[in-house]
């Protein structure tokens, strides 16, 4: 007999209806800094800590059959730090995608990255185009990093690019509607986030995919994103499956 039973925490996976999963997750990743504080430790470790969480949710991801993931590595705003955190960062996505690149055969996992790669290390940009390249075949799970990425430049890049259309007399701005618009973006062919996920606590967007969430459901966590677990993604799965989307209907 089972004394115990009772404060045996229940397991969220049992909540999770694995055969309806939303099909499209975004993460911002968010909280590296704060978990390294608090163990005493340089800010660069808590990146450290938050690849590897990266490298287990993606994977689990792919293993329960999501068609897209998304994340938020680095905005247009990250540059503001100090040099050193940001080379830091740098290298831990060099880091990253040599091994996701020698993995590929295996994984099988597609990757895309959405944001203005070029003022990013020449090196990294390369990887970024190995990656690009050996994936782009694949059919599985696809992985969106999302690298010097902002919403708001996004737009403004995507309205010029519509606008250079126009002036070259191959197209009319009345001819624009909100799906060829969504052509433009980085996310292009990519369909919208059904669930955003925020952990570190803070209750913000800080220039995440503004267009393509504008009807996803939202879930916050105070849970920093180095101690993301499996378990904290059930819960969030788990709370998006119980709402009801009405999308402007009733
Ligand atoms: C997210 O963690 C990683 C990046 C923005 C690159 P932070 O570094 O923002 O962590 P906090 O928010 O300071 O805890
Ligand atoms: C958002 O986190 C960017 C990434 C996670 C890559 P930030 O830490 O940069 O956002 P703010 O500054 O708290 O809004
Ligand atoms: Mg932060």
């Amino acid at each position: 007999m089972n004394f115990f039973k009772k404060s045996v925490p229940q397991d969220p996976a049992a909540e999770v209806d694995f055969d309806h999963l939303p099909r499209h997750i975004a993460i911002i990743m968010d909280g590296n800094g704060r978990w390294a504080k608090k163990r005493g430790l340089p800010r660069t470790a808590g990146h450290a800590a938050g690849a590897e969480t990266f490298r287990t949710i993606a994977t689990y991801c792919k293993d329960i059959g999501l068609d897209y993931l998304t994340v938020y590595a680095f905005s247009t705003e990250n540059w503001k730090r100090p040099q050193d955190e940001v080379g830091a960062i740098m290298g831990l996505l060099k880091k990253y995608l040599l091994e996701a690149i020698s993995r590929m055969e295996r994984d099988r996992v597609k990757m895309e990255f959405f944001g203005d790669l070029s003022p990013l290390p020449q090196e990294l940009q390369d990887l970024c185009q190995r990656t690009r390249e050996i994936s782009k075949g694949y059919d599985g799970c696809q992985v969106n990093i999302c690298l010097n990425y902002g919403g708001r430049d996004e737009l403004v890049r995507a309205a010029q690019a519509f606008a250079a259309r126009c002036a070259a007399g191959e197209a009319r701005p009345e001819e624009l509607t909100e799906e060829r618009f969504s052509q433009y973006l980085f996310s292009a062919g990519v369909p919208d986030p059904d669930l955003v996920i925020r952990p570190s606590g803070e209750l913000r967007l800080s220039n995440f995919l503004p267009w393509q969430s504008a009807y996803a459901e939202f879930y916050f966590t105070d849970v920093l994103w180095p101690d993301f677990s499996k378990e904290e993604l059930h819960r969030a799965i788990a709370a998006y499956q119980r709402r009801s989307r009405r999308f402007g209907g009733i």
